[in-house]
């Protein structure tokens, strides 16, 4: 009888491998997003340091919802969506919302995984002709990227959703809307190395790129949850449309990485979205979204936009939306 209860347990246990929760950053203690106003340089309270955002109220930056998170991630009570517009500038041209994390825990000694999920939507989608910086550390040693790369030879506008390590494209996927994505940044600090975890839905995290070299570093206070979206690259007028990203299953975990997302009602993706993963070569860190083949353009894939040579047309079960001048999509 004991036998058999402490096989199941060590059988529960092998299925749920976790190490230790250094940072949560889940919301689950915020009720709503103006908790967020509670914190200041004087006062240095809850989980977030909130002060990189637009003079706009804290709602018109940053909500919480139960319907923002990744349904699959019963640990969490709700998601954050983070809203950027002309209005997002704070100490320069560029629009940006961030979150630090407020903790006197260590967040950059030894091997620790910074997790979240993200996705977008077809409101307010991001726009891919600009450079989104995404989930950064202060000095970028390692970071999420999504649009046309500022300085790339390749036509804006890039549809990837990139991991960047010092500077270099290292893993790349299609970003389509209405799909989760749920990341582990592997940090060893002592090795300076970084690699990348990842998963879509409700699927467990696996291994897609690295180790890499970089020079790992924080002060426990500078990796920003949010974007940074760069002013229009030929100095020009920007693009005025809002956009929403969300995020959720935000912590950061020391030990043994929780490959797990959680237990919920997460969907998987539909088969479309399993685009092959390829590494851009270095010389060239970034490249153009691949053409669709034939005549017809898949579901999720671009359908049209300034510059765009490809199919016009969606597969049957799909229409073609405009999303920007610049990216229309088979929705
Ligand atoms: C923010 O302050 C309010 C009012 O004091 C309090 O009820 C709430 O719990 C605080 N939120 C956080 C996250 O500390
Ligand atoms: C991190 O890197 C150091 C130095 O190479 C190594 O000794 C250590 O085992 C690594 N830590 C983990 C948890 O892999
Ligand atoms: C940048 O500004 C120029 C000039 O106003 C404009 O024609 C162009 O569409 C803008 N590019 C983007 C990506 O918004
Ligand atoms: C792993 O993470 C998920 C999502 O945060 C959580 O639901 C689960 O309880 C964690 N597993 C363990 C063993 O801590």
């Amino acid at each position: 009888m004991f036998r058999s209860l402490l096989s199941v347990g060590s059988l529960l246990l092998g299925l749920a491998s976790a190490g230790t929760v250094v940072w949560d950053g889940k919301f689950n203690d915020y009720s709503s997003s103006a908790d967020l106003n509670n914190w200041s340089w004087a006062n240095q309270v809850g989980s977030y340091q909130y002060y990189i955002h637009g003079t706009g109220a804290v709602t018109k930056y940053v909500n919480l919802s139960p319907s923002f998170k990744n349904p699959a991630d019963t640990s969490s009570n709700q998601g954050v969506k983070v809203t950027i517009d002309p209005t997002a500038l704070w100490n320069s041209d560029m629009w940006r919302t961030e979150l630090i994390p407020q903790t006197k825990a260590n967040l950059g000694t030894g091997r620790l995984y910074y997790h979240f999920s993200m996705k977008k939507t077809g409101t307010n989608s991001p726009n891919p002709a600009y450079e989104h910086q995404v989930n950064f550390f202060e000095s970028h040693f390692t970071e999420m990227k999504y649009g046309w790369i500022n300085g790339n030879a390749s036509p804006a506008p890039d549809n990837n959703l990139r991991w960047f390590v010092g500077g270099q494209s290292k893993w790349n996927v299609d970003w389509v809307p209405d799909v989760w994505h749920n990341f582990a940044y592997d940090i060893n600090f002592s090795s300076g190395t970084v690699t990348l975890w990842h998963s879509t839905g409700s699927a467990a995290l696996t291994q897609v790129a690295g180790p890499f070299s970089a020079s790992t570093s924080t002060n426990s206070a500078d990796w920003h949850l949010g974007v940074l979206r760069l002013p229009n690259r030929s100095g020009g007028t920007n693009a005025q449309g809002a956009e929403d990203w969300y995020y959720s299953g935000v912590y950061v975990e020391s030990g043994t990485i929780n490959t797990s997302v959680g237990t919920g009602g997460g969907t998987s993706p539909p088969p479309t979205t399993t685009v092959p993963v390829s590494t851009p070569p270095t010389s060239v860190p970034t490249t153009a979204p691949p053409a669709p083949t034939g005549p017809l353009a898949p579901k999720y894939g671009q359908c049209g936009g300034i510059g765009w040579a490809g199919a016009t047309a969606c597969v049957s079960g799909s229409t073609c939306s405009k999303i920007n001048d610049y990216y229309s999509q088979c929705i």
